[in-house]
């Protein structure tokens, strides 16, 4: 039987979301084409841990169409849409363990359930299937060549093992693909971000006081999206580097403790935790917004919030109102999970096409490769990077120039100003 999901009567609601998002990712259908042919993938299992909704559905289509079987989870308790879930589980090659408002044990036994198909190849997101493999279920490594991973803290956790030489696999770290990072991290979560806020809050943006904690990739979308709105954006940082070019994009800068104060809305991009903790809560503004954009949810600190509370409740769909010793509340969104994908439908389906073109590549170079490369953390192939963006060009209509073999010499040659 293929899985578990919530309910199976909702299959036909999934499988117009996957159709939506199907026909905006033609990078997606240009793989699949070619899988059908070769089918790569033949005969194997992939085991899949990443947020079951309609574009991970067209990724799991590209990946049946190499001749894959899929078993599939939610890397995340919140994030499955119950729709796409009850689609997946009508296809045979598929076998679909997700639901909507999992329990941590639920969360961790479907991990268990995908890790029990003996899968050949793990597609991963925060890197919670890759532990449990290492850390609880080894009998996993009798298949299992490799995996890809797609999110900046899942390839932080991964490269903490390689260099604690507890890696057992290859990994391939499809966060950092320049296809991936530069656009989904930064368009996808900057657009995504601001979706799933206003669609819990329904607020005005333009005027406010936004509070963005971290400026990496996603912090710079967000940033800038806010902007572009007209709220008024205060960053957050603790790298120097990043701090100064928050300041010279026009943010203002300043430290958690001063920005706690006067922002009307946090937003943090992170990637560590308790970014935003009781010091800060006890000074913000009556009626603050909190909304968390990192990976886990311990970028707000919830439990510092809880007890600094006298009660509680929900005010709207997504919204827990916190009401403070002090007096004044606090509204938290999403319980501090991925606020784009708890309150809304994640990334953009037209940066999906790229991040998961890079993760169908990826899992067929592991199993192409197999055998042949070492337990380590790789980046994506250039070839496959580079491929992907031509893809994406083409599918937008847009040509671009091509070095002459003369311009190629020159820029190869040490005495080119010669
Ligand atoms: N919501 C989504 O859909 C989505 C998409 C991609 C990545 N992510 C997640 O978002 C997080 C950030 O990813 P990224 O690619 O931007 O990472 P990044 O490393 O590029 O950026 C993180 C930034 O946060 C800063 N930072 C760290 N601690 C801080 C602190 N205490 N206060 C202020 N700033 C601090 C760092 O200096 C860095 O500049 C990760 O957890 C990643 O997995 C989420």
């Amino acid at each position: 039987m293929p899985g578990e999901v919530k309910d199976p009567s909702l299959a036909e609601e999934g499988w117009r979301r996957i159709e939506w998002a199907r026909r905006r990712m033609p990078v997606l259908a240009k793989i699949r084409e070619r899988f059908v042919q070769e089918q790569p993938l033949e005969g194997i299992c992939i085991g899949m841990v990443l947020h079951v909704e309609a574009k991970t559905a067209v990724l799991v289509e590209t990946l049946v169409a190499a001749g894959a079987s899929i078993a599939i989870t939610g890397c995340n308790p919140l994030t499955t849409q119950d729709a796409v879930a009850a689609a997946l589980y009508t296809l045979d090659q598929v076998n679909v363990y997700a639901w909507r408002g999992e329990t941590t044990e639920e969360y961790y036994t479907n991990i268990n359930r995908v890790l029990s198909h003996k899968p050949s190849v793990l597609v991963d997101d925060g890197a919670d299937a890759i532990v449990f493999a290492h850390t609880r279920c080894s009998e996993v490594f009798e298949n299992l060549v490799g995996a890809t991973e797609e999110t900046t803290t899942g390839v932080r956790r991964l490269c903490a093992m390689e260099r604690e030489g507890r890696l057992r696999i290859p990994v391939i770290d499809v966060n950092d693909a320049r296809t991936k990072t530069l656009f989904d991290n930064r368009y996808g979560t900057g657009q995504s971000v601001i979706d799933g806020i206003l669609r819990a809050t329904n607020v005005l943006l333009a005027g406010k006081t936004v509070v963005v904690a971290g400026y990496g990739w996603c912090g710079r979308g967000i940033a800038r999206r806010l902007a572009g709105m007209g709220a008024r954006v205060i960053v957050c940082e603790v790298d120097p580097v990043k701090a100064l070019e928050a300041y010279m994009d026009g943010f203002q800068v300043m430290p958690m403790r001063k920005a706690a104060k006067i922002g009307d809305l946090f937003i943090t991009a992170t990637g560590v935790r308790d970014v935003i903790r009781r010091e800060h809560f006890e000074q913000m503004k009556d009626g603050a917004i909190l909304a968390n954009a990192g990976h886990f949810n311990v970028e707000i600190s919830i439990s510092d919030l809880e007890a600094l509370t006298v009660e509680t409740r929900e005010v709207r769909s997504c919204v827990q109102e916190f009401r403070l010793v002090n007096g004044r509340r606090l509204y938290l969104l999403g319980e501090g999970r991925l606020v784009n994908l708890v309150c809304g439908d994640g990334h953009p389906i037209e940066v999906m096409d790229m991040s998961f073109a890079n993760q169908a590549l990826s899992v067929e170079y592991l199993w192409r490769n197999r055998g042949r490369l070492e337990p380590r953390v790789y980046p994506v192939p250039k070839e496959i990077d580079e491929y992907v963006a031509r893809m994406k060009l083409q599918a937008f209509g847009v040509e671009i120039d091509e070095l002459t073999d003369e311009q190629r010499a020159y820029i190869s040659d040490w005495q080119m100003g010669t």
